[in-house]
């Protein structure tokens, strides 16, 4: 694991954005792996502002994202789809078609599993998968002792995480209990992974994904084993580790 130590969100923001710019460049058909929650925006909104200088084009993108409520329709706007569009999509030169995100109200979602998974797996490997993490350890919505082998799937949210994203919602009891997430497997698939981290409230966590051990009680750890998986850390986030 390689670990790049910023200032703050900003450079964070900044420092993603130029990789996510390069990789872009280097391939005719760039596959990317995408999160939403608060870590990405920064990033988004700088690939936004590299499109419009011109400086980037996302004509020939492919993107997957980790994960999607269960109950949420795509207009909903506390979807993650919902999210995507508004955050992202919209303001670039993507084809909607070569954006996808779990369907949270499939009516069979067991095969909105499958049929997720083969997406990927038939548009090739992806390039490079953008991550965020819980304060529990997460990676897309797989909780603490979800399995390293899972594939894309159906979990039950554990109540820091529903807790945590309760602050997008009127009220707690608003926030979905279910999720569809790329699995573990799914993730680590990918040929190249950044985790971002910024602020206090990530310093544990990120001191257990660096200094701790590879465990499925905490989800991240499996990072340590990916050949090519960098961690971006702000000062606030970096806080609590040994050197
Ligand atoms: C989001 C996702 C989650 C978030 C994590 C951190 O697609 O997969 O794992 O990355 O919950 O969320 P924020 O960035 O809001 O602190």
């Amino acid at each position: 694991m390689n670990i790049v130590k910023v200032k703050d969100y900003q450079e964070m923001s900044a420092w993603a954005s130029k990789q996510v710019i390069d990789k872009i460049k280097s391939s005719d058909q760039p596959v990317l792996g995408l999160a939403t929650g608060s870590t990405p925006e920064g990033l988004y909104q700088d690939l936004i502002e590299a499109y419009k200088n011109h400086q980037v084009s996302f004509k020939n993108v492919t993107t997957f994202n980790l994960d999607e409520y269960v109950g949420l329709a795509a207009d909903d706007p506390n979807s993650y789809n919902y999210f995507m569009n508004d955050k992202l999509f919209n303001h670039v030169d993507i084809d909607p078609s070569h954006t996808h995100l779990p369907n949270g109200v499939a009516t069979d979602l067991e095969q909105e599993c499958k049929d997720y998974e083969a997406l990927i797996k038939n548009t090739g490997q992806i390039d490079l998968q953008i991550l965020g993490i819980g304060i529990n350890g997460h990676i897309g919505f797989n909780e603490p002792g979800s399995s390293f082998s899972d594939r894309t799937q159906i979990v039950k949210l554990v109540d820091s995480t529903i807790e945590a994203n309760s602050r997008f919602f009127a009220h707690k009891e608003d926030v979905p209990t279910h999720a569809v997430t790329m699995g573990i497997k799914t993730i680590m698939e990918s040929k190249e992974i950044i985790l971002l981290a910024s602020g206090e409230s990530k310093a544990k966590a990120i001191k257990q994904l660096i200094e701790g051990e590879v465990t499925e009680d905490f989800p991240a750890s499996i990072l340590q084993q990916h050949p090519n998986a960098t961690i971006v850390i702000d000062n606030a986030a970096a806080s609590l580790l040994n050197a």
